[in-house]
This record gives structure tokens, C-alpha cells and sequence, in this order.
């Protein structure tokens, strides 16, 4: 008798969209979502950022209005990026990031759940990530790690709930560590940026926050942001934060960095967070915009790839849409 079926077929599991949602091993939520937020106190109007479609770099009073909207949609956890209005290489001013945090939490409280972004790139007139040396040849590690330790501690005072360190110094995370602990703010919690990658993929956003590093002297990240050619460096880098006392480690950027997820996640009990960056989202908005893929369904895929690979938590451009597009997709 001649049959339609291979005997050792898998399709019964694909045949229709029930059964292909039952079995699903990806399910989402958009309770695992953080939206970022770029706030810039030069900012009397808010603007676009070029390639990030439905993102704006906002002032506070803007800022205000955007977490309301995510409220709206159900999205409660974000990751805010101030960008100071002037540029400084020492003596940096910390009071609009923190003035911004007190702004938000204010308002907001219990409602939500806010990371601080701690970085000195938007606020160095070189856009790197610490101080330099004179010849602006090298990254000052423990000069850095001091005024990190000193932005932490006003962020948290300002009620910020997580702090979440991007500039990928040596021996950050327990300086802010034992900072925030010696100022009483053992329940703030600290997202490492652990393995974030020296990257491409950044673009749209040092647009937003005005923080591309210089050309005189030192030109690139490279020599502290990770090797995209080194797997090793990226999970010693993770676990030693994780050592160091971190609480989330983030793997950055992320839908091209599945490896590094699924390996990383094999070896820690930590929670992973993966963040899809700004080069990835308009990579996908750009192909949407030539009617190439459909958005849509392009970024709730990149999604179920980010947590088929391990990670807990997504740090996503299209966070707010999260609820509305994970419940729509077609599985
Ligand atoms: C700053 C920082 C960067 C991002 C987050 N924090 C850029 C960089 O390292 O140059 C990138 C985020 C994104 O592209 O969405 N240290």
C-alpha cells in the first residue's frame, strides 16, 4: 500500500497551529523584557535616532510619557541611558542621570522595575568608556573604576533598583559591590554587561547618546570590550563577574552571539540576559522597510532564537510590543 508518511516522520507534531503550540519548547513573555530608554538633558524636544524605528531620544518630561506607554503595554522593566548635556574628561557631573532617576521613581515607585546604564562614553569628550592616560593611549582601569563606584552609589540613592555597568573595566563589579553595600543599598541589584562584545552592531545607538569613541589616540574599543574571534575571553570574562558578584550577566550583542548564551548558560546559575542592540533591531527594521521579511514575525524569531539559546531575560528596542506581537505570532 503506498503512504503519504515516512514512518519515522515528525510532522504530526507540525501539522497545525495547535499542535505546533503545544509542543513549542519557546514560550515568551513579555514579562522577561526590558525597554531602554535614552534621555538627554540638551533635549527641549524629543528626536528620532536614525535606523531605530519607534525609539526616541527624549528629555525627562518625554521620558515620563514613554515608561507610561510601556506601562500601558504592559512592559514594566527598563534600562535607562542618560546622556549629559556637556562633555567632560574629569570632574564628571552626575546629576541629571541621578536627578532623572529620582524623576522617574517618583512617579513611577513600585511600578517599575528601572536599571541605570553606568558608562562614561556619552560623557567623555574622546566617547571611551573610562579616563584615559595623557596620550590618550590607554584606558585608566582603577581611576575609572572609582568614579563608576561614586556614580553607582548617587544612582542608587536616586532609587534606581539595578545598576548595570557597560564599560567593561577590570574589577568593577566588586568595586560598585562593595560601594553600594557600604552605603546600605545591599537590595540594589547589578546587571553586568559580562560579555559584551567590541561590536559593529552599536551604531544607532552612539547616534542616541553622542558616544562614538575618538580618533586621536586610542580609536576603537578592542582593548576592553571582548573579541568577537575569542569565545574564552567572552566566558572568563562573564564568570569572573559573576564571581565578583553580579547578579545578572548580560551577553551583548545577542542574536549573533547564540554560542556564547547557550555556553555561557550551561555553566552559570545565574540569569542571562541577552541584548538584542541597536544595529541588530534596525537590521531588521531596514529588511522589514524593503519588504523583505515581515517585522513582526522577524523580531518575535529573533526572540524565540534569544531564548532557545538560554537567555532569561531581553533587552529589546521593540519591548513594548512584546505583548501584542508574542500573542499574535503565528507559531
Ligand atoms: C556604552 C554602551 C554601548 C551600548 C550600550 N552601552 C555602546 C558601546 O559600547 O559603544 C550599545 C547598545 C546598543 O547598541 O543598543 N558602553
Amino acid at each position: 500500500m503506498e503512504t503519504n508518511f515516512y514512518p519515522l516522520t515528525q510532522r504530526r507534531l507540525r501539522a497545525d497551529t495547535h499542535i505546533r503550540e503545544l509542543t513549542a519548547s519557546v514560550k515568551l513573555s513579555h514579562k522577561s523584557f526590558i525597554q531602554p530608554l535614552f534621555v538627554d538633558e540638551a533635549l527641549t524636544e524629543p528626536r528620532e535616532v536614525n535606523g531605530l524605528n519607534g525609539v526616541q531620544v527624549g528629555n525627562v518630561e518625554s521620558t515620563l510619557h514613554t515608561i507610561e506607554d510601556h506601562l500601558q503595554q504592559g512592559i514594566t522593566k527598563f534600562l535607562l541611558f542618560p546622556v549629559p548635556s556637556q562633555k567632560k574628561d574629569t570632574d564628571f557631573d552626575f546629576s541629571f542621570a541621578s536627578g532623572t532617576i529620582k524623576k522617574i521613581k517618583e512617579t513611577f515607585g513600585e511600578d517599575i522595575w528601572i536599571a541605570a546604564d553606568v558608562c562614561l562614553c556619552s560623557y567623555t569628550s574622546h566617547g571611551h568608556c573610562g579616563i584615559l592616560n595623557d596620550d590618550h593611549s590607554q584606558v585608566l582601569n582603577s581611576k575609572t573604576i572609582d568614579v563608576l563606584s561614586r556614580y553607582s552609589s548617587l544612582l542608587a540613592n536616586a532609587g534606581a533598583d539595578c545598576i548595570a555597568p557597560s564599560d567593561m573595566m577590570d574589577g568593577r563589579i566588586t568595586a560598585i559591590r562593595n560601594q553600594l553595600d557600604a552605603l546600605g543599598f545591599e537590595q540594589v541589584s547589578i546587571m553586568s554587561y559580562a560579555a559584551k562584545f567590541s561590536s559593529q552592531f552599536y551604531g544607532p545607538f552612539r547616534d542616541a547618546c553622542h558616544s562614538s569613541p575618538s580618533t586621536k589616540g586610542l580609536q576603537n574599543r578592542k582593548t576592553y570590550q571582548l573579541s568577537p574571534f575569542n569565545i574564552n575571553d567572552a566566558l572568563a570574562s562573564a564568570l569572573r563577574d559573576e564571581k565578583e558578584g553580579a547578579d545578572i550577566l548580560m551577553v551583548k550583542p545577542a542574536a549573533l552571539y547564540t554560542d556564547v548564551i547557550a555556553k555561557l548558560k550551561q555553566q552559570t546559575l545565574k540569569p542571562v540576559a541577552a541584548y538584542h542592540v541597536s544595529g541588530e533591531y534596525a537590521a531588521i527594521e531596514a529588511l522589514a522597510e524593503k519588504g523583505l521579511l515581515n517585522r513582526e514575525a522577524g523580531h518575535v524569531e529573533v526572540w524565540a532564537a534569544l531564548q532557545r539559546s538560554g537567555a532569561d531575560i531581553i533587552i529589546s528596542y521593540a519591548s513594548g510590543k512584546a505583548k501584542e506581537w508574542i500573542s499574535n505570532a503565528a507559531i
